[in-house]
């Protein structure tokens, strides 16, 4: 999810906490039931696995968030993650991505069940699957 960047301060602020040292200590210990935080061996192959599969972030500059479309895709698609480098999947690939993508959003954010109850109104992804097409990788 995270840039390969992000992923390095990420990386030490959880073995930070898997270590006992966090504002929670203790409570982490616990919950760690008995689990050893990994070495600094460990931390260093973490982190190269992390680094070489991060989320490719688009340029900020990019052409493509220019545009109207571009603002909706930068708004629904930087909510979790950073904002994708279109260039990492196929035109043939982005509409499965981002159906996966809703359902996360789905789950993290509405309230399912009976129509009266829903908070969120429904993300039409077609134009952003289009955008993300534009610019795919050939
Ligand atoms: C509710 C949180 C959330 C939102 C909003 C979100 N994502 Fe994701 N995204 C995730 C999670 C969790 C993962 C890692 C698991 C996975 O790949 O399904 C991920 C991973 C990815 C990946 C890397 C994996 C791959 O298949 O290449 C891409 C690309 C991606 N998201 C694109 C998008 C796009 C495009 C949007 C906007 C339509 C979006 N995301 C919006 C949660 C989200």
């Amino acid at each position: 999810m995270h840039s390969a960047a992000q992923w390095q301060s990420v990386l030490e602020r959880m073995v930070w906490r898997m270590r006992g040292q966090g504002n929670m200590g203790p409570l982490m210990k616990e919950m760690m039931a008995g689990v050893e935080a990994p070495s600094e061996a460990e931390v260093a192959a973490l982190g190269n696995y992390l680094r070489k599969h991060a989320q490719r972030e688009i340029d900020p500059k990019h052409p493509a968030l220019q545009s109207g479309a571009g603002q909706m895709y930068s708004l629904a698609c930087s909510q979790c993650h950073a904002l994708p480098d279109p260039q990492q999947h196929s035109a043939g690939e982005w509409p499965g991505v981002v159906k996966r993508m809703q359902g996360h959003m789905a789950w993290a954010t509405t309230i399912v069940g009976v129509r009266e109850l829903r908070t969120n109104p429904e993300l039409n992804t077609a134009e952003i699957v289009r955008l993300l097409q534009r610019h795919a990788r050939r």
